[in-house]
């Protein structure tokens, strides 16, 4: 009955690798600034939860951000990011991804007057509960290789291809793959969060040592190997002029400080904020699409280059967070979420230590003041504040009780 099944599907796997739109590589690169937060800028996803989409098949990258847009594939994070994407602009999302070759060449290195702080800064990802068992890599390749038939668990070879390099279209290639990011998937196939027919059935007889053993099979670099992220040098460089942005900041110390360190909580503080996010809230501000009465008097007279250089200036002082105590239940929202209110865990797009994503958007806010980050969270609840694309924040917010507003704020402004 199970070979039955499996050639079915295996058959079905090798017919439908036609996806309806042809992508080009070309506009999926100018839809991509987002996704290279967390995938990179070269498909090399910057932590082991972020998958590597270099060299993916450009037909299965397609598929799933259907599947995320459709909610058939469930995740934290890549729903928002789907949201506003069209068929077509996913068959070219694929395409370019896929133009990517998988086989560890370095990030070029960053264009200068690019603030390079923001590329794929080194991040430390939580480290998961190491269980006991010390997984066996050639254990996973002879399970990956041959299957157990014993056990009912079918060779994985047959369709990822030798080594991971799968040559049928909709079925993704494994090779190189974050081995924290497979371990993940198969766990979520075996728990039936993350849903096909195939995998369901397939990963239903794995038990976790199976698990952890195909996880080392493909973290051996010697072998199928594990693309990781390269460390990227923080060089600090900005777009505006520092000096000249200096100068026209002086209106901005009363109440920002004049190194960015706000020393009045209801004033955010500026200090090695992203420049292209300090940038789109002033143009905000000015035109009117973040509203608020003092800083809109505050930039009326600014003009767009006085925009870029006072925000390089503020973008390159160092914050000197004050000493905040941290809590139990915000830093579980922030780490966490919460799934069953349908809360969007912090930490997918304000980064583990609070640093934020400065490529895709997503603000700094560790170390910020508590009263100014709750004020925010409140205005994105009541829809006050409405800059935020996608209406990202204003969706998260809207499930946020006043508790949980103020506990998270203050973990936030614990940050380091
Ligand atoms: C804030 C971080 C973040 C951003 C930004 C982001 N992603 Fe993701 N993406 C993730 C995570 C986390 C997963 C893994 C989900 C899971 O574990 O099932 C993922 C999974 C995927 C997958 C599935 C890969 C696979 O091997 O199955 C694709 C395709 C993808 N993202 C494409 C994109 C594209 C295209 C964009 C930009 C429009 C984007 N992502 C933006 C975090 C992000
Ligand atoms: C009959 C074909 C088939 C076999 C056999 C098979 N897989 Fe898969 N696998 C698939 C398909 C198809 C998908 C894509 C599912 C989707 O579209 O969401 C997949 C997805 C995956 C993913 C998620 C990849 C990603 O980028 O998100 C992992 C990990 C995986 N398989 C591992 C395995 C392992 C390990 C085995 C062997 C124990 C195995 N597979 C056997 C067809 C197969
Ligand atoms: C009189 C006090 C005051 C002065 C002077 C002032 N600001 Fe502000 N600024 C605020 C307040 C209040 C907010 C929060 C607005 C809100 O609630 O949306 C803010 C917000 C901001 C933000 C958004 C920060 C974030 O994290 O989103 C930026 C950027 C900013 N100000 C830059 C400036 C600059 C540049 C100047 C000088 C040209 C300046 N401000 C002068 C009071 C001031
Ligand atoms: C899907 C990505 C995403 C997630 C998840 C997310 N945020 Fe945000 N957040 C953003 C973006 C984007 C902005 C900036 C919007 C803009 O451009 O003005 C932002 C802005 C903020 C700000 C305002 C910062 C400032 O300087 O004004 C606060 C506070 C904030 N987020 C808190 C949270 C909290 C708390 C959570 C979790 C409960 C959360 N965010 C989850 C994307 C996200």
């Amino acid at each position: 009955m199970k070979t039955v099944l499996f050639s079915i599907v295996l058959t079905i796997g090798l017919l439908s690798h036609t996806n309806a739109v042809a992508g080009d590589v070309k506009a999926g690169k100018a839809k991509s600034a987002t996704c290279a937060g967390c995938h990179g800028a070269n498909g090399i996803g910057i932590m082991g939860n972020y998958p590597n989409l270099a060299g993916q098949k450009a037909d299965y990258i397609a598929k799933q951000l259907k599947a995320f847009k459709e909610g058939t594939r469930a995740d934290a994070v890549m729903p928002a990011m789907v949201a506003a994407l069209s068929e077509q602009d996913m068959a070219d999302l694929g395409a370019y991804f896929a133009s990517f070759s998988i086989d560890g060449t370095p990030p070029p290195p960053p264009v200068a007057g690019e603030d390079s702080s923001t590329v794929a800064a080194p991040m430390t990802a939580p480290t998961p509960a190491k269980p006991a068992y010390v997984a066996d890599a050639a254990a996973g390749k002879g399970l990956y290789q041959s299957g157990d038939k014993a056990r009912g668990i079918t060779a994985c070879i047959d369709c990822h291809g030798k080594d991971g390099n799968s040559t049928v279209l909709i079925n993704p290639n494994l090779a190189k793959q974050h081995s924290q990011y497979i371990e993940k998937q198969l766990t979520a196939f075996k728990e039936n969060t993350r849903d096909n027919a195939v995998m369901n059935q397939i990963s239903a007889n794995l038990s976790s040592n199976d698990i952890a053993n195909l996880g080392a099979y493909f973290a051996d670099t010697s072998a199928v190997g594990e693309v990781k992220s390269a460390p990227v040098v923080v060089v600090k460089s900005f777009t505006g002029d520092v000096e000249i942005g200096k100068t026209k900041a002086a209106t901005c110390a009363a109440c920002h400080g004049a190194d960015g360190n706000a020393a009045v909580a209801m004033y955010p503080s500026l200090a090695g904020q992203s420049e292209d996010y300090l940038v789109k809230q002033l143009t905000e501000f000015k035109s009117s699409t973040r509203v608020d009465p003092v800083m809109a008097g505050m930039v009326a007279a600014l003009s767009a280059d006085d925009i870029q250089n006072v925000s390089a200036y503020f973008a390159s002082q160092t914050l000197n967070p004050k000493v905040v105590e941290a809590n139990a239940k915000g830093k579980k929202l922030y780490i966490s979420g919460d799934m069953k209110n349908g809360i969007t865990a912090c930490v997918a797009c304000h980064s583990i230590d609070g640093s934020g994503m400065a490529k895709a958007g997503f603000p700094a806010i560790a170390g910020q003041n508590a009263t100014y980050l709750k004020v925010q969270l409140e205005k994105f609840r009541s829809g006050a504040r409405a800059n935020d694309k996608n209406s990202m924040m204003r969706n998260i917010a809207m499930k946020l009780s006043t508790k949980d507003i103020d506990a998270v704020a203050q973990y936030m402004s614990s940050l380091k």
